[in-house]
Order: structure tokens, then C-alpha cells, then sequence
């Protein structure tokens, strides 16, 4: 019994301690050029909400007369998610440099591809050959609180928002998660 409690109360703290971690995700961008039959690996990359590297990287083998080329990845569902662009851009001369946006989540939900002339681009961070990679977060848009009644004092300047307490047990459940475990400790060597 007091093993049992013992290890769920490991196991609730080990679980808000990876939930408070981020992991690296992986990302496969796949380059589909408009007459390939089917899309091959473009560059795969390590990523989280802040930073992204290329891992490997290789350039497409586009067909002599094919324009456009799908670059894109899929994401969770399985749906393709990406953009098309000039087959010209993946010459060697350019400098590339893919977009990575992620969601609040950290999640990847598109790309997106630039090009400049070698040399011209000053990033040469996160680069591998002639391409570099940046993760661009998406910036929550301002949220109108709606039927909120305004709030005004006597003057009619603006009354101070109300600062949100955190209930005591949001502010000390780590001093009480550690109580318990210190009792069931002490208490389970006793009854040995
Ligand atoms: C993302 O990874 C970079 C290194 O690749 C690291 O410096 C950064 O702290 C990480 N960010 C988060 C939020 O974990």
C-alpha cells in the first residue's frame, strides 16, 4: 500500500516535470516537383518552438521541363501541408531558406521558402549548404473582450483590473506533494 502510494506520487511528479520539458520534434519537408508522380525527401529537421536544424538535406531532382515544384510536409492527419515555387529557386546559386511556423503548441502547421542570391542573405546560423532554416512563431491576435461591462471610477478614469489570486493550493502543492511523501517515507520504514 505504501509502495503504491510512493510510486503514484513519483509518478504524478515525473509527469509535471515532462510536461514543463520540450522535447525536440522531427519534420520531414518533402519536394514534389508539378510532374513527379511522387513527392522525395527535401530536408529533414530537428525542431522545437524556438529553434530548428537541418539534419540532412538534398536537392530535388526536378525534371528538365517541369516550373513548379511542391515543397510541403505531412502533417499529423496525414494531409499535405506546403507551398510551390520556381524550380529555378533550388539552383545552387541561391540561397534558400525554409520557414518553419509553428502554433502556440509548438507545433509545425506550414512553411514557407525564401530566396535570395548567395552571399546576399546574412543569416549563417542553423545553415546547412545553401540552406537555412527559421522557425517563425504565430502571434496571437488581440482578443476583444466582448460584453465585458467597462469599468470606471467616480472621475471616470479607468478602474484597475482585479489581479487573479492563485488559490492556495496552486501557490503550495509542492510543499504539500513533498509533506506526504516525507510521511508516507517515514511511515513505511517503521513498519518494516
Ligand atoms: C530549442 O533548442 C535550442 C537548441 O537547439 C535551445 O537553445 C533552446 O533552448 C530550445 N528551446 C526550448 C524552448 O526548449
Amino acid at each position: 500500500m505504501h509502495v503504491y502510494a510512493l510510486c503514484s506520487l513519483l509518478l504524478t511528479f515525473l509527469c509535471s516535470l515532462a510536461a514543463s520539458l520540450e522535447t525536440d520534434r522531427t519534420l520531414d519537408i518533402h519536394a514534389w516537383p508539378l510532374s513527379a508522380p511522387k513527392s522525395t525527401s527535401y530536408a529533414q529537421l530537428t525542431y522545437n518552438s524556438t529553434h530548428a536544424n537541418i539534419k540532412t538535406h538534398s536537392n530535388p531532382a526536378i525534371p528538365p521541363n517541369d516550373d513548379i515544384v511542391r515543397l510541403g510536409f505531412h502533417n499529423s492527419a496525414g494531409t499535405w501541408s506546403g507551398i510551390a515555387t520556381a524550380a529555378l529557386n533550388f539552383r545552387a546559386e541561391k540561397d534558400k531558406k525554409l520557414q518553419l511556423h509553428v502554433n502556440g503548441e509548438g507545433m509545425a502547421y506550414h512553411i514557407g521558402f525564401k530566396v535570395s542570391e548567395l552571399g546576399t542573405s546574412s543569416t549563417t546560423s542553423n545553415k546547412k549548404d545553401d540552406l537555412s532554416v527559421e522557425v517563425v512563431r504565430a502571434q496571437p491576435g488581440p482578443i476583444p473582450h466582448l460584453n465585458r461591462p467597462v469599468v470606471v471610477n467616480a472621475d471616470g478614469s479607468a478602474a484597475e483590473e482585479e489581479k487573479v489570486e492563485k488559490t492556495f493550493l496552486q501557490k503550495y502543492w509542492w510543499a504539500i506533494a513533498g509533506f506526504v511523501l516525507l510521511q508516507v517515507v517515514l511511515s513505511g520504514g517503521k513498519g518494516e
